[in-house]
């Protein structure tokens, strides 16, 4: 892919990724060792961060990978993993973890878990981290989405407990993660999206409907290494204001694209923003 997304290097920064076992986590974590950085695995599964990592060690022998235990959904873990972070902070974090159309239930900070793994837990990081990853020049690249758009927030029901769509309450928690990093206005915070592309995350219809449906989505939307590119794009890109990079034709398809997003009002802004500084205060508390 040509254009915006260029080789600048990586070489030798080592680069924190949450879902590095997923769909473009694999493929974001083979970009990053094709350039030359090295990796840090923070997922909750440590079976297949190993099976990773010994993929990565076959094809690029130079690259250095650790594992940091992370489960989203339990807050015990993820201060464990931005602690360990903020001991040996790496130059760059992918915000990149993510969860879909799973079971619901409470999680022990009493959220919904679909609200704490793709918001409240990625936020929490992201603002332990972001004094450290600014004085290192770095930055700090979160995943967003499309959907972020099938929801606007409602106060009375901040996690989307009492909606049962799964488009939403995941919107939901994609809104708030990404309209409330762009409230922090820092040069080190880049939000992305790959647009839409055949992954865990996609896989989540009914057996049949899946089988039918798999084969048109790999032609029609882009794969996940070609996707991964709009997320990988964010190491490198500085955004302002509102704007993310994700792929330039019509939100799926092609080279990576900074683009400022109107769908959310200053003060619906405003209001995601306070409510994200106080959650944050509660959990650092
Ligand atoms: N694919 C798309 O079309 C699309 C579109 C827009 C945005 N996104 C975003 O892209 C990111 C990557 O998703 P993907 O498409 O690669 O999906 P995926 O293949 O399902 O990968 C999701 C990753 O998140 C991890 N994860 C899920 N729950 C977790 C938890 N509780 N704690 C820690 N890790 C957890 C998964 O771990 P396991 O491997 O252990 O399950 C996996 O590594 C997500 O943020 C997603 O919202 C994807």
């Amino acid at each position: 892919m040509k254009g915006m997304y260029s080789k600048k290097p990586i070489l030798h920064k080592t680069i924190a990724i949450s879902g590095s076992t997923g769909g473009l986590g694999q493929a974001l974590c083979e970009h990053i060792a094709a350039l030359g950085g090295n990796i840090i695995m923070l997922d909750r599964n440590k079976e297949k961060a190993a099976f990773l990592a010994a993929r990565i060690k076959e094809k690029y022998p130079d690259t250095v990978t650790e594992y940091y235990p992370l489960d989203l959904e339990d807050f015990e873990s993820v201060k464990q993993a931005t602690n360990r972070l903020t001991e040996h902070v790496p130059d760059y974090i992918i915000l990149n973890a993510g969860a879909y159309s799973i079971p619901r239930h409470k999680t022990a900070l009493g959220y919904d878990n679909v609200f704490q793994i793709n918001y409240l837990s990625p936020y929490y990081i992201a603002r332990r981290l972001l004094p450290e990853i600014e004085g290192r020049g770095g930055r700090i690249v979160a995943v967003g989405s499309i959907a972020h758009n099938y929801s606007k927030t409602d106060e009375d029901d901040i996690d989307f407990s009492k909606r049962t769509r799964a488009s939403r309450v995941y919107g939901n928690a994609k809104r708030r993660l990404m309209f409330s990093l762009f409230a922090l206005d820092s040069k080190s915070i880049t939000v992305t999206h790959p647009g839409i592309t055949l992954t865990g995350i996609t896989a989540h219809y009914p057996k049949l409907i899946f089988a039918i449906i798999k084969h048109p989505m790999k032609v029609i939307f882009m794969s996940p290494k070609k996707a991964s590119k709009c997320i990988l794009e964010g190491l490198f890109s500085e955004t302002h204001g509102n704007e993310w990079i994700g792929p330039r034709f019509f939100g799926i398809w092609g080279r990576p694209k900074k683009t400022a997003l109107t769908t959310c009002t200053s003060d619906e802004q405003k209001r995601i923003s306070r409510l994200s500084d106080t959650l944050f205060e509660q959990l650092n508390s």
